[in-house]
């Protein structure tokens, strides 16, 4: 049984198989075609952070696969009451056919997946977000940017940043990382994906100047400067990302033809000014769309390695 908690567990066939899924069930549910590849199976999904995508993507998404999704806010689970996640893990993964978390440490995420009986998505850690890259790459292709990108990130060196490094290192493309000092990703994290970079051919590289990091490339994307749990230190944050803002003067860098990406949500006047943002909504939006048909992708093949695995049991 498999888990979907890093990139950095799955190789680069792995992450295309998900993908040719997701593509192939984006097409079907264009055509209204509804193929219950998840029938009567049930998705758990247990929320310690808000969230608008993840949710309604996660529950539709199942829906339309032909199962169910159970809303677990942890205020209202015991879990939020101090109910372990060991337990909570060894009770759910019981009754429910895979389970979907957003949580903050990536440990608490690991410590579930330790215990459940079925498999778990990482629905966003302080230290990943890897099915929203999923759909960024997913987007990327729709957008003709799959054949040896540049991809710039310009802002703080985060969940999103990471995800960035793992998908980059795995697929083997150009990755130019602009920070400014002292909100660096996280050195572990660079080292993992510097060992991948090393067998793909990836070409990482990290520095303090955006500028830098987005002459001639194809891609460019940022992420909010206050990540959910950050919120004391948003003055001091704000401050500290001052030149960070991706604009039209920062874009004129990047390649005529460059499409820019955002997570969402957008803080307009922060990373991102709203000229930008609005001349590349029609990106944006399918992005935020594709978060739907990449975690059916996702959920799938999930299930199939599952049932792979279950008939090699029987
Ligand atoms: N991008 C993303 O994960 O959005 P939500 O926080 O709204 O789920
Ligand atoms: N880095 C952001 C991503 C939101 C989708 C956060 O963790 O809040």
């Amino acid at each position: 049984m498999r888990h979907f908690l890093t990139l950095g567990d799955f190789t680069k066939e792995e992450i295309l198989e998900m993908i040719a899924l997701a593509q192939k069930i984006k097409a079907q549910t264009k055509q209204r075609k509804f193929v219950p590849y998840m029938e009567h199976q049930t998705l758990g999904m247990i929320f310690e952070k808000s969230s608008t995508r993840t949710r309604v993507s996660f529950e539709t998404g199942i829906y339309q696969l032909g199962g169910v999704g159970l809303f677990l806010s942890s205020n209202d689970i015991q879990l939020g009451r101090g109910e372990p996640m060991k337990d909570t893990a060894r009770v759910i993964s019981r009754m429910v056919d895979m389970v979907m978390i957003r949580t903050f440490e990536q440990s608490k995420l690991e410590e579930f997946a330790k215990y459940s009986k079925v498999p778990v998505i990482n629905g966003l850690t302080d230290s990943y977000h890897p099915v929203q890259l999923m759909t960024d790459y997913l987007t990327m292709i729709e957008f003709g940017k799959e054949k040896n990108p540049v991809v710039a990130y310009v802002g703080d060196g985060n969940n999103m940043t990471h995800s960035w490094l793992m998908l980059a290192a795995k697929l083997g493309f150009e990755l130019r990382v602009a920070t400014p000092k002292g909100y660096e990703c996280d050195a572990a994290i660079v080292a993992d994906a510097l060992a991948f970079a090393k067998e793909s051919g990836a070409k990482i590289t990290f520095g303090n100047d955006p500028v830098e990091a987005v002459k001639g490339c194809d891609v460019v994307t940022t992420d909010t400067w206050v990540s959910m749990g950050q919120e004391d230190e948003k003055e001091i944050r704000l401050k500290a990302f001052e030149g960070y803002i991706v604009d039209e003067k920062l874009m004129s860098y990047a390649k005529e033809d460059a499409i820019f990406l955002h997570c969402l949500p957008a803080y307009r006047g922060y990373e991102v000014s709203e000229e930008t943002f609005e001349k590349h909504e029609n990106v944006i939006f399918t992005e935020a769309e594709n978060r739907l048909h990449a975690q059916k992708g996702i959920m799938v093949w999930l299930d199939a390695k599952r049932s792979e695995e279950l008939e090699i049991r029987n």
